[in-house]
């Protein structure tokens, strides 16, 4: 399967991608009918186990889950053996770079009540939309949970577990994730 044929794949399920998109190794892209997908200018996607040398786990994944969900991923942006699973809505900003292996998740896959949990009620999930900035830096191995905004140019360390609000120019890490430098 090479890539061209991958991009009509795109076209067919309405992702809609700027130029220069790069495709190392074939993605997984789900966008449900109806939902918003869009992937800006010279945005490269690495999905094969070593188009980082970091060693990725898994290819990337991009998945807007309902009718309702929006992801928009802007120019040159890199993304390597990432999920970006969107219920409600993820943004991210302009040359931000998403290190192997990361999870950007604006949802919690099952609701937190036992009964709603049990019952399989989607409408019960927890789920708030997350805003990555233009220039961040998202280290591998890191979680990045639902409502969390990161301003611009915020860097986030290796494996770090980030939930909340972090305005520009934030170093992060750790789990849970905390401010530990301003640039
Ligand atoms: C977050 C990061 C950028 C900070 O680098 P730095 O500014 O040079 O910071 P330092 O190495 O001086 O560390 C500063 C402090 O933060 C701690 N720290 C750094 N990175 C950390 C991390 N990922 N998790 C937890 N703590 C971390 C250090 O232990 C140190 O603590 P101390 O002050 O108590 O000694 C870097 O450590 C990191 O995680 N880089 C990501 C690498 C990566 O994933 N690349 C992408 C591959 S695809």
């Amino acid at each position: 399967m090479n890539s061209n044929w991958f991009k009509l794949v795109m076209k067919a399920t309405k992702v809609r991608y700027g130029k220069n998109l790069l495709l190392k190794g074939m993605p997984v892209i789900f966008n449900k009918s109806g939902a918003e997908l869009t992937i800006g200018n010279n945005v490269t996607i690495n999905s094969s186990f070593l188009s980082n040398l970091v060693g990725l786990y898994q290819r990337t994944i991009i998945v807007t889950r309902t009718s309702e969900s929006k992801i928009s991923i802007g120019n040159n942006v890199g993304i390597s053996g990432a999920t970006i699973y969107a219920r409600n809505s993820i943004s991210i900003g302009d040359n931000t770079l998403i290190g192997g292996n990361a999870k950007i998740m604006d949802n919690d896959f099952h609701p937190i009540e036992i009964e709603a949990r049990n019952a399989d009620i989607k409408e019960k999930i927890g789920a708030k939309p997350i805003t990555i900035g233009k220039n961040c830096f998202i280290g591998c191995n890191s979680l990045i949970l639902k409502g969390t905004i990161l301003g611009d140019g915020c860097v986030v360390g290796a494996g770090a577990v980030v939930s909340g609000v972090f305005e520009d120019n934030c170093v992060i890490a750790g789990n849970p994730a905390r401010v530990i430098k301003r640039l």
